[in-house]
């Protein structure tokens, strides 16, 4: 969907995406164009198209339900895409076979939303589990790598815990570390914060920056929690119901997020619903939408085909 600069951002051209275009320039570690993903008859993901540079941390906005989780999954190879192309490291993962996927899964490391451990390993157990089922190194190296990952995410003293003994934000810490073991050269976080506190979901902030710079890696972040979000991001992509409303760099959306009331009303449709949602607005066009719906469609959701379907959904989660 292309969208007219706003009056607000004109003064700023859309965020040239570094190295790409150029003759013999970096190509996207991630490339997505028009992926659709449809469950049981009703389409989930509709044209979404993303590319995502070497070294950047894109972050992933959206209401709950707006498809994030989704699309993280086809990214990973868990779902097939109905439609449109996936490629990571610039091969097409629709065309890999099990074992092509397998040496591709090994160059990303996912933090899922739970920290995903397992509670009858130790937090060394458990990251060194990756090394053991996927390299040949000797035990002693394992125990160097675990040593060298819990240090980078602050739980070096912490090795000996099991699971149950660790607080949320150092589970999240725990899964970080394991999802690091084989090095990876990219990172998925699946709403790094859900479930933490504001203060332990600042330090997983601080971390992850710390991670992208230390390490260099590209990193994909899920999230509906706009602190973080600017606090992480080099560059932001909108999913708005199964749509990819925009992608720009955090300047861009930082200077949305700030457009005051009076000029937000010259903002296009798709940039005012946008701003509702950057700012936690309690009225806005995600408002208007919602109250226009009808009792049948939020009781059994819209039909595929329903023009209303296509209209983006957002849901406003904190204030500025
Ligand atoms: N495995 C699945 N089968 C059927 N529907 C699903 C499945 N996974 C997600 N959905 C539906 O897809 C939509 C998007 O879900 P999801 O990607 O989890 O959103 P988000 O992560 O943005 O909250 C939701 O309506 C959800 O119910
Ligand atoms: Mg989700």
């Amino acid at each position: 969907m292309s969208v007219a600069p706003s009056p607000a951002c004109a003064a700023e051209a859309p965020a040239p995406i570094p190295g790409a275009g150029a003759p013999g320039a970096a190509q996207p570690v991630i490339s997505v164009a028009g992926l659709r993903k449809v469950f049981d008859g009703r389409t989930v993901l509709e044209d979404v198209s993303l590319d995502v540079m070497a070294g950047e941390t894109m972050v992933v906005m959206g209401g709950s339900g707006s498809g994030k989780s989704t699309f993280l999954r086809c990214l990973i190879g868990s779902h097939m895409p109905d439609g449109g192309a996936i490629r990571l490291f610039g091969r097409d993962i629709a065309r890999l076979d099990e074992a092509g996927l397998n040496e591709v899964r090994k160059r990303f490391g996912i933090l899922f939303q739970s920290g995903a451990l397992f509670n009858s390993m130790t937090v060394a157990e458990n990251v060194a589990l990756p090394l053991q089922e996927h390299t040949d190194l000797a035990p002693d190296i394992i125990e160097i790598q675990v040593k060298i990952k819990l240090e980078l995410v602050g739980l070096r003293e912490h090795a000996d815990k099991y699971p149950a003994q660790l607080s949320g934000g150092m589970k999240k810490r725990a899964g970080l570390a394991r999802a690091l073991a084989l090095d990876p050269q990219l990172l998925f976080y699946d709403e790094p914060s859900a479930g933490l506190d504001p203060v332990t979901s600042a330090e997983i902030d601080r971390l992850i920056v710390d991670l992208s710079r230390k390490l260099g890696v590209t990193s994909v972040v899920v999230t509906h929690e706009m602190d973080s979000a600017f606090t992480i991001a080099d560059r932001m992509a909108m999913l708005d119901k199964g749509r990819m409303l925009r992608v720009e760099s955090r300047d861009w959306f930082d200077a949305l997020r700030r457009t005051p009331e009076a000029e937000a009303a010259e903002l296009i449709e798709a940039e005012r619903l946008i701003r509702q949602f950057l700012r936690g607005d309690a009225e806005g066009p995600i408002t208007s939408r919602r109250a226009s719906s009808s009792f049948e469609d939020d009781l059994f959701g819209s039909a595929p085909d329903d023009p209303d379907a296509r209209r983006p959904s957002v849901q406003a989660t904190r204030s500025v």
